[in-house]
């Protein structure tokens, strides 16, 4: 379960209290979990049990008020999460998940979310044995779902009978099982396959103490060396100076200056993928001064020369079946600067981004992305994290076929 991705539903049933522990299972295991819950669910369990539970916020409504440029949430948790686990389901919402309604961010979420579903009713035992209700589940379950059985016993009515939502164990148990046959299969997708991505800035010298550079933290980067790396893949994450972590399974090599990132790019150059998501440094002093220079010796005007273009140079040697995939920033005439690069660098796909669109660019942990391929397609992702922005691109990119293609704008 470690840094696993775990969306809770929780629907109106007395067995919403049983989700809290639920969560806490799950959090414990090291799982990373963010809840969705229908409003009914509210009157049963408050979002700030579940929120501060989960350490993450609770989303209720699909068009939450005051809040606006949001509203894609569904699609954003629907891509992020690695199973879906609806716990306690009521029989409406068991209804509205088998007949595709969605007036609430669960039930807008389980038409959305690509991963497999758990599914664990809660009600009463007249409701479950309902022909309606027998023929809710049967269709979920033909639509690929799990559809844990009820348990029989005492039951909030004080009648007894099968309509128990599964202990919170038991679902834990479940889902576990589950999330074993999601990573082997996404470990799968990338199996065997080398990925070298580029991350951060460069710097480039003016004296020992002073340098050329950009306000990139390398989060973006980061994100898709992580997620190329949950698919299985062989991971090379070339680095310039960050504060962040390395992600799982990746090997990081640290470079300061473009020559080096130059450097150590070359030596994977033969990746089966490559992601330049470094912002380089264009442009570094035409001289270094070995030692600190003084105030009065500055010069009041860098004379600059051109770095290598180390994108450039791997679009001009690209193999056969190797996927190049470029970064372009823009702030203005996006579209036209980007198709100009994917060109230029022969790349199959560029990623635009504009750092002066809110939630956008350097310093973020949201980002709002066009990507543009080689082959005409152009596809504008909504405003989301950067860990779903990477496995957006990946999945493009790679033609994972998943659809995430049915969920974008599409043109051309
Ligand atoms: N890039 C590179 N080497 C450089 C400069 C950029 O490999 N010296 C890569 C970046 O990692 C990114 C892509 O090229 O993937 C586009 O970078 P960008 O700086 O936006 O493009 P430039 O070609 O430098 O054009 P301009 O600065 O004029 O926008």
């Amino acid at each position: 379960m470690t840094n696993r991705r775990i969306l809770l539903g929780v629907s109106g049933s007395i067995a919403a209290y049983k989700a809290a522990e639920l969560v806490r299972l799950f959090k414990k295991a090291g799982a990373d979990v963010r809840v969705v819950m229908t409003p009914d669910a509210t009157r049963f369990v408050t979002p700030l049990t579940l929120g501060t539970l989960s350490e993450n916020e609770v989303h209720v409504e699909i068009f939450p008020e005051n809040v606006s440029g949001s509203w894609t949430k569904h699609v954003s948790l629907g891509l992020w999460a690695d199973l879906f686990v609806v716990a306690p389901a009521t029989a409406q919402t068991l209804a509205k998940m088998a007949g595709g309604m969605c007036d609430s961010m669960l039930t807008a979420v389980a038409l959305t979310a690509r991963c497999p579903s758990l599914v664990c009713p809660a009600m009463d035992h007249d409701m479950y044995i309902h022909a309606s209700t027998k023929a809710n589940i049967a269709t979920l379950r033909e639509n690929g779902c799990t559809v844990m059985e009820a348990v029989h016993g005492e039951l909030a009515s004080g009648l007894i009978g099968q309509g128990r939502m599964p202990e919170p164990e038991g679902i834990f148990e479940e889902a576990g099982e589950m999330i074993r046959q999601v990573v082997s299969a996404r470990k799968g997708l990338l199996q065997g396959k080398t990925v070298l991505v580029t991350a951060g800035p460069t710097r480039e010298a003016i004296d020992p103490v002073r340098y050329i550079s950009n306000h990139s933290t390398g989060t973006m980067g980061y994100e898709i060396a992580r997620a190329a790396a949950r698919r299985g893949a062989d991971v090379v994450l070339v680095s310039g100076p960050t504060s962040l972590e390395t992600p799982e399974d990746v090997r990081r090599v640290d470079v300061i200056s473009t020559a080096e990132m130059h450097k150590a790019v070359q030596q994977h150059r033969d990746s089966d993928i490559i992601v330049m998501v470094a912002a380089v440094a264009d442009f570094s002093p035409a001289t270094r001064s070995e030692d600190k220079l003084k105030k009065d010796e500055t010069p009041r005007e860098l004379s600059l020369e051109p770095t290598v273009d180390i994108l450039a140079g791997l679009g001009q040697d690209k193999r056969e079946a190797q996927i190049l995939i470029g970064f372009a920033l823009e702030t203005n005439d996006g579209l036209k600067n980007a198709r100009g690069k994917l060109e230029r660098k022969n790349l199959d796909w560029i990623v635009l981004n504009n750092p002066k669109e809110p939630g956008a660019g350097f310093g973020t942990l949201t980002n709002k992305v066009t990507l543009l391929s080689s082959s005409g397609q152009e596809v504008e992702l909504p405003l989301m994290p950067k860990s779903e922005v990477a496995e957006a691109i990946l999945e493009y990119a790679t033609n994972e076929g998943s659809g995430i293609s049915d969920l974008v704008v599409e043109k051309n």
